[in-house]
């Protein structure tokens, strides 16, 4: 794994829309595989400024997001498909029928998850995988467990994952108790994987994750197995590693 140091959240969002870049501009027909929550959205901001200036151009490009909640449609607004379009789909020239989502509104959940994995296996697996930690070691929505899932599958929400999300809602009530995310061999499968932490708060968790034993009670953990992982995190993220 390699590890690069940023100085602060900034710093950590340039240093990782600068290796999204590298990898539009070396294969401008990849598959990116993206995520959503608050870490990813200042690379996001990089990308379309990119874009906007010309240096970036999206037109071959295909998204594969990680995740989706179960019973949000797209247009509500904490939908992880509203996310994505605010932040950037709706502002590069992205082909909006080459990005892809579980789909939230299906409510079978075994014909959602298999749909899923079918768009994954035929845009031919995901060049660059970005992903975001969070606070219990989860990647996508992969939550602390004793296995690790392979395809996408349907997740109960963990209390401290719903905790970690309620600020984005209304109330915790709105808060979706259960998700659709991509599975962890799928995750493992991706040929870069590029992973972005921020904050003091995670300090603790990028220690267990990436240095501590290889175990689904942190799936994280998982990628320490990965050839090409790049973890970029900003000093107050890394403190904890000596
Ligand atoms: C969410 C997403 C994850 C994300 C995590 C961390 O639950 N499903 O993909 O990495 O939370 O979010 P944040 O970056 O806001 O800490």
């Amino acid at each position: 794994m390699k590890i690069i140091k940023a100085k602060d959240y900034q710093d950590m969002s340039r240093k990782a829309a600068n290796i999204i870049s590298a990898q539009v501009i070396m294969k401008p027909d990849c598959v990116l595989g993206l995520a959503t929550g608050s870490t990813p959205i200042g690379a996001y901001e990089n990308l379309v400024n990119w874009y906007q200036k010309g240096d970036l151009d999206f037109s071959g490009v295909t998204t594969v997001n990680l995740d989706e909640y179960k019973g949000l449609t797209r247009d509500n607004d904490q939908s992880y498909y509203y996310f994505m379009n605010e932040h950037l789909f709706s502002k590069v020239n992205v082909d909006p029928k080459r990005t892809f989502l579980p789909d939230g509104t299906e409510p079978d959940s075994a014909k959602a998850c298999e749909d899923y994995n079918h768009v994954i296996e035929s845009v031919g697996g995901v060049d660059l995988q970005l992903l975001g930690l969070g606070h219990n070691g989860h990647i996508g929505f992969n939550e602390p467990s004793d296995i690790f899932k392979a395809k996408t599958h349907c997740v109960d929400l963990t209390e401290t994952t719903i905790q970690a999300n309620k600020r984005f809602f209304a109330s915790i009530d709105d808060v979706p108790r259960q998700a659709y995310t991509m599975g962890i061999q799928t995750i493992m499968q991706a040929r870069k994987i590029l992973v972005v932490v921020s904050g003091a708060e995670k300090a603790a968790i990028v220690k267990e994750a990436f240095f501590g034993p290889i175990t689904p009670k942190v799936q994280a953990s998982v990628l320490q197995l990965h050839h090409d992982v790049i973890l970029v995190a900003d000093e107050a993220a890394l403190a904890e590693l000596g």
